[in-house]
């Protein structure tokens, strides 16, 4: 499987992405890493793994429209069969959601629907879960479509809060679940336990073998099988 991953900011999934590569559990092939912000760690760590890294924006390009054409270009030329969005900041344009229709995921850092949309990204999804006195928080992967946050969810696993943790604290915790999560997705994309289909409708994107699902369950305890 040959994918290619957008990111904006550190870059920490996309690193466990790449380890687990490297150590053989995952049988794909990164073929790209983009970013619309030059300072991204994600660039870096790929340049450091020798994935060629591109700066992609309205800036470097000239215009949105020259961005999203470049970023198709290198989709078409390197056949990339999956986008992963680690990360990644910005609304993937239309464009692209439409040459790879069901074929683009993304990581969440907590539970949707309820802890989504607009406002609700990165640290924001901790606060209000602090805020709110939650007990529990999570980690939602799922397929993009134009609607934010909303495409059919892949994978939750849940995340208990410690009494009086406060969002920074939340947050790590969920991080560490996200990396132990979405190398395992892409697995299950590489191994056709998860299959895109050609559906138009967006909770019908990818169908999801059961089996598989129970045994990412499994790792969570007992009682969520
Ligand atoms: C993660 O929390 C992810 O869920 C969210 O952005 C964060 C990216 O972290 N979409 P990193 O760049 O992978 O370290």
């Amino acid at each position: 499987m040959r994918f290619a991953v957008l990111a904006s900011g550190g870059g920490s999934n996309l690193q466990v992405i790449l380890d687990r590569i490297h150590d053989g559990a995952l049988p794909a092939e990164c073929v790209f890493v983009a970013s619309n912000n030059s300072h991204a760690g994600a660039l870096e760590r790929a340049r450091v793994a020798r994935i060629p890294a591109h700066h992609i924006s309205s800036k470097t390009e000239g215009s949105e429209e020259a961005a999203t054409a470049k970023l198709l270009a290198l989709l078409e030329k390197n056949s990339c069969s999956l986008l992963v969005l680690a990360g990644y900041m910005k609304k993937v344009p239309v464009p692209v959601l439409q040459h790879l229709r069901n074929r683009v995921v993304n990581i969440h850092p907590g539970l949707l629907p309820a802890f989504g949309g607009v406002g609700h990204y990165g640290e924001k999804v901790h606060e209000a879960v602090e805020k709110r006195g939650c007990q529990f928080t999570g980690v939602t992967i799922h397929m993009v479509n134009e609607e934010y946050d909303e495409g059919q969810i892949v994978l939750q696993r849940t995340v208990p809060v410690p009494t009086g943790a406060n969002a920074m604290a939340i947050g790590r915790l969920v991080l560490k679940k996200e990396h132990d999560s979405y190398w395992r997705v892409l697995k299950a994309f590489a191994e056709g336990d998860i299959v895109p289909t050609e559906s138009t409708n967006p909770s019908q994107a990818v169908r999801i073998n059961p089996e598989w699902l129970k045994s990412i369950r499994a790792l969570d305890g007992p009682s969520l099988q």
